[in-house]
């Protein structure tokens, strides 16, 4: 496939460049008046206009660009897109001032979510994700992990993470897994922690483990959640099974987390509404990806993580959407750029950095994907004709996202 004419050619880091950390996100190198040239599902080569090769300029143009820009694919590196059911009956309480805790102590929030999970089938569910990453293509995703954690029995759990599999084995793109039980404790738990620690260690990890369903462990740590304690004994136990921590730490308050995900080697922290000094300069000497989500915040109404003051202290911060029923009922990565640019004050070119590259970097993918390189695979996505590179995250609310391409074949869902 040969594109000609691309009026910018964005994201162009070096293969080898697997994350930007400060100030390296506010450089989104870009070629103005480019062609890329895309071979067995490869990027092959690209350049400018002006000095194309003629062995390749005499090659027929698939298709010519004039106007258009052509981004690497999103990167969305934190999802919970496995469900039974929409929740916007909890939309109505949000509406009337109930908070997220109160809507979960009332019955609602992720042991709803469960109750309903645990009815549907493996093929119902599979169906009703599958559309939504179909969906999420279409807006230019074209990397995701998607977590378990409605499930919350050793059948459901299992059977979420099979559902993830099949994703995986049927989509275009690369799909991590991440085994989620620690979630919430399910209702006959609620007072016994340990009794749900156990099951979750002695029971589900060696299944999951065998059948190799997961490539991650999470934990919800946060308070009437999981404490500390417990969350450093689950990342031990999923450590010896290979499973790197990424964590949902910092959501609803500052809780140690960060600090136990960091000594565990997670690979990256995720919200991060909420943190203090102590959380900044635990995250300066680790590698942890910092994921921030801010259709998270848009949703629940809740502070936006203080992107600025991260990426100032150095830290590599990545963009995700969150995508569940509960407190982000939305997949579109573009307007979680938007947001990220609207609300948490972030450049055009640090967010797209951060939602692509840094995105990969999440899901250790970044060698293959989230940037254009070449010999990385040809996951991009050409927009609508645009004035300029901030118009897509300015223009909030509108896709932008024209011809998707994975693997170097246009995508059509
Ligand atoms: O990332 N915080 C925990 N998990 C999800 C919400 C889950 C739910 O409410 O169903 C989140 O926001
Ligand atoms: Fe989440």
């Amino acid at each position: 496939m040969l594109i000609t004419n691309i009026k910018g050619l964005i994201g162009l880091h070096l293969k080898d460049k697997l994350v930007l950390r400060g100030n390296e996100l506010s450089n989104l190198p870009v070629i103005e008046n480019a062609w890329l040239l895309v071979e067995n599902g490869l990027i092959k080569d690209f350049g400018e206009m002006d000095s194309i090769p003629s062995h390749i300029s005499n090659l027929s143009s698939d298709i010519s660009a004039e106007g258009r820009y052509v981004f690497p694919s999103w990167c969305d590196s934190h999802t919970h897109i496995v469900f039974a059911a929409s929740r916007e009956e909890e939309f109505a309480m949000k509406i009337q001032g109930k908070t997220y805790e109160e809507i979960a102590a009332a019955g609602g929030g992720i042991l709803n979510s469960a109750r309903k999970l645990q009815k549907a089938t493996e093929d119902e569910l599979f169906q009703s994700a599958a559309l939504r990453l179909k969906q999420m293509i279409l807006q230019g995703t074209g990397a995701v992990e998607i977590k378990s954690g409605y499930g919350l029995t050793t059948e459901s759990e299992i059977k979420m993470l099979r559902v993830i599999r099949r994703l995986k084995d049927q989509f275009p793109i690369p799909v991590k897994a991440t085994f989620l039980a620690a979630h919430a404790f399910p209702a006959e738990f609620k007072n016994n922690h340990q009794g749900y620690i156990d099951l979750i260690i002695n029971e589900m990890l060696p299944l999951i483990a065998a059948e190799k369903l997961a490539d991650y462990i999470d934990v919800f740590c946060e308070k009437g959640f999981f404490s500390v304690a417990e969350t450093d004994q689950l990342l031990k136990a999923g450590a010896k099974y290979g499973l790197k921590p990424k964590i949902h730490a910092n959501q609803l308050s500052v809780s140690g987390a960060i600090e136990v995900a960091v000594e565990n080697g997670a690979i990256s922290v995720d919200h991060l509404e909420e943190s203090n000094e102590e959380t900044i300069e635990t995250l300066r000497n680790a590698d942890t990806i910092v994921t921030l989500l801010p259709s998270c915040s848009f949703y629940l109404g809740i502070p936006f993580a203080d992107a600025k003051g991260f990426i100032k202290t150095g830290l590599p911060v990545a963009l995700a959407t969150d995508y569940n029923p509960g407190s982000t009922p939305s997949g579109n990565m573009n307007f979680v750029v938007s947001l990220a640019c609207i609300k948490m004050k972030m450049f055009p070119e640090q967010a797209i950095n951060a939602a692509t590259l840094n995105g990969a970097a999440a899901m250790q993918l970044s060698k293959d994907y989230g940037s254009i390189a070449v010999g990385k695979k040809a996951n991009f996505f050409i927009t609508k004709p645009m004035p300029s590179i901030a118009y897509l995250p300015y223009s909030f609310g509108e896709s932008q996202v024209d011809k998707v391409i994975l693997n170097g074949e246009i995508y059509n869902g």
